[in-house]
Order: C-alpha cells, then structure tokens, then sequence
C-alpha cells in the first residue's frame, strides 16, 4: 500500500508497513520502545534498497554505463529529496555514515582549520557525547576551551547566563531535541543570541529530524547534524547540512576518491561541496535507502507522524508519572517530544529493562550515551521508553504492567 493513496491518515494503517511489527518474542507480540536508538524500517524501505541492489548495483560518479548513471541518479536523487524535507538545499547536504561522523566532520574540518588554543566552544550539559568527545579530542590537541551551559533540575536549558557563556565563543553546539529527557530546545533564540556574539553554531538534530516538522533555515543555524536509522532509515547514513560557503571554506576532512577534482603527484585538487567530503565509495543503498523513508514520512504526512507520536508520549508521560515510586526525569510533556525516562525506587534501570524483556517490551537502560547529564540530574543511570509513530496505546499498557510486574517481583 501506498500511503500517499490512503485519503486520510490512518496510525493503524501506517503501523502495518512495519513487518517487524508482527513478530513475537519470547512468544509474546513485540512491543518495541526504543526508537530513539534506532527506528524500524518500513516495507518502502526495505525494498528500495532491495531495489537498488537486485536491479541497479554499480558503483556512482564513475562509470559511464548505464547501471552506473541509474545508480548515480538515484543517489543524488536521494539527496535533493532528503534536503528539500529538512528545508535545505541539495549541495548544502553532505552525505555521512551517522550523525556523530557528522560532528567528526565539522571538528576535524573546520574546528581544526580554525580553532587555536584559547578559543571558546560552548556546549551544553544536555549532550549526547556524539557532541562532546569530539570537541573534548579537540581540546586535548589544541587547547581550546569548553564551556557549558547548564542543565535545571527540570531538564531544561538554564540560559540565564548564557550572554556570558558566549562571551567570545567561536562555536555553540547544542543539541536540539535530547535523547534522554525529549526536552525539546529554543534553538531558534539560542542561535540568534549566539550569533550576536559572533559564534556559529551546530544543532545536533539526531532526536529531531524523525519527530518534529520544521525547516533547518528556520533554526538559524550554521551546522545541522542529523542520522538517518532513527526516521525509519537505515543504519550507516546521516548527514550534515551546512551554508554553502561555509562548505566551500573548509578543508576536506578526509581525502581519496571522488573527493577530487585533479591528482598529481605533486597536489591535489578538490571537488566542489558537496563531494569534497565524500571520500571513497559512499553509503549507496543506506542513501537510497534514507530517501525512501523520507517520502515515507511525507508521504504520511509529517504534521500527522508528529501528533500520533505526541499523543502517545502525553499519554506515556502522564501514566508514568502517576506511578508510584517512578521518577520521571525532564520536562512536562508540552515541551517535549518522543520520549519518556525514568528511575524506579529500589529497582535498577537494567533490571526493569530486563523484566520487561520477558514480556517483548524493548526499553533502553543505561546512560544512553548522556554520562554528563545523568550526572547532573543525580542519577547514574535510567530507562528510557522512546516512540514513533507506529507505537499504538495498547504499547504504554503494555509498558505499565511490566513496571507493575517488575515492582511485585523486586518487592518494592
Ligand atoms: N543515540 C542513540 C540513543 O540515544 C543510540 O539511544
């Protein structure tokens, strides 16, 4: 079925072009909470890429046969399609294996063309530590310094000190949507207030680009990073969108083919942006494959995967509070989007994972790759429900009686 020929959007409907959906586990139906990891894939997907490699396998920019063009094509179709749903441009798109590639990209190529030591970059206690370790290598290496705005207790951004945090900052990187609490961020004012200082700025989009509609023009950024397994993608692509000429001034980050224009044994020469950042045979099929799952989501209907996927975090979030002994970590659900995490008293993360397991439930337990901001909300770890639109309510039911279940087995 085509959702584009469904006259009016249907949440059941979009469910059942999942087939991982239908499986069992342990016996049980899967009830799959964990799409802030990774998404599943839906049929279109699946056999885009099946596709591309049954009828169209060659590889791209270099042969001047057929299959080789129709691979091209397709490839740099997937670009502009995948560029015009985020609101940009298809040369201000370089392809990447993930988004942490992406940020690798930016400190590598820009940061190390034009950081020295004593340069400020400004992130936030918020981070996925794809957005810190990269900045923290290049500190060890360069002596830039790192400053970072604070976390509230309630999971926001504390930017009450913020003019002075960028106080000659050359960068802001902050995270637009977090993977652990869903707070979703002011990115728009945040940038604007940045760039008075005179930073640039990169949002992390990992957590946004598969939940909310918008335009990354619209966030006044300069770099935006985002990963293609988490909006029903697959693994081994992302991407970072950024100005034109900022593209064009940076250094290449990685060299070999495709990325050149002319070698000699003398030099090389580099090819126009956004080649010059896609060294070596790309991710073929996985940008295939990412194209095919962003007309998917518009062909859905991005406002209506939006309120499906709302409704059900309001409803998660609004249960899960009324728990007893749940902490739930982060703001009210009107400020966020996709997830839930909690602490449960007496009971660690891991083991409420697992005992939810036994009934085909699939939470993330653990730190979620957010040491920092565990750390600052005072807690060494958590479990995290995570949605998409494909989630159905009997899903949150089926969650809750786990928690009860766990709760009667631990005692507590
Ligand atoms: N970054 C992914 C997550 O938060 C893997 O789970």
């Amino acid at each position: 079925m085509k959702l584009a020929q469904a006259s009016k959007f249907s949440a059941a409907r979009l469910r059942e072009e999942f087939p991982i959906l239908a499986r069992t586990v342990h016996g049980k139906p899967l009830v799959y909470l964990d799409s802030a990891a990774t998404s599943q894939k839906p049929r279109a997907v699946l056999e885009a890429m099946q596709d591309y490699y049954q009828r169209t396998n060659a590889n791209i920019h270099r042969g001047v046969y057929q299959i080789s063009e129709d691979a091209t094509t397709l490839y740099e179709q997937a670009r502009k399609r995948i560029a015009a749903s985020l609101g940009a441009s298809p040369r201000e798109l370089v392809f990447t294996g993930n988004a942490t590639a992406a940020v690798n990209l930016v400190a590598y190529s820009w940061g190390r063309s034009r950081l020295k030591q004593g340069d400020v970059v400004v992130l936030t206690e918020m981070e996925h530590h794809a957005n810190l370790v990269p900045w923290h290598i290049l500190r060890d290496e360069r002596g830039i310094e790192i400053r970072y705005i604070p976390v509230t207790p309630e999971g926001r951004l504390d930017l009450s000190n913020l003019d002075a945090l960028l106080s000659g900052a050359k960068l802001l990187g902050l995270t637009h949507v977090s993977n652990v609490l869903g707070t979703v961020n002011p990115v728009a004012e945040i940038a604007a207030r940045a760039h008075a200082a005179g930073a640039l700025v990169l949002v992390d989009g990992a957590q946004s680009a598969p939940h909310l509609h918008f335009s990354v023009a619209d966030l006044g950024c300069d770099f935006f990073v985002l990963t293609g397994h988490k909006m029903f993608g697959p693994t081994g692509i992302g991407g970072l969108i950024a100005r034109r000429e900022l593209l064009d001034s940076m250094p290449p980050f990685m060299g070999g083919g495709d990325m050149i224009r002319e070698v000699k044994l003398s030099g090389s020469r580099w090819n126009s942006v956004p080649h010059k950042f896609e060294a070596g045979t790309p991710p073929i099929a996985e940008a295939i494959g990412l194209g095919a799952a962003v007309d998917f989501m518009e062909s859905a209907g991005r406002d209506n995967l939006e309120e499906t996927e709302r409704a059900l975090v309001n409803e998660a979030h609004e249960r899960l509070s009324q728990e007893p002994g749940v902490r739930v970590l982060g703001p009210p659900s009107t400020e966020r989007v996709c997830l839930v995490s909690f602490v449960m008293e007496g009971i660690h993360p891991h083991d409420v994972a697992a005992v939810l397991d036994r009934d085909a439930v699939c939470v993330r337990a653990g730190h979620h790759c957010a040491q920092p901001l565990h750390e600052a909300l005072g807690v060494d770890a958590s479990a995290r429900a995570s949605f998409h639109a494909y989630n159905q309510p009997s899903d949150i039911d089926a969650l809750i009686a786990g928690l009860h279940r766990a709760r009667a087995l631990f005692g507590v």
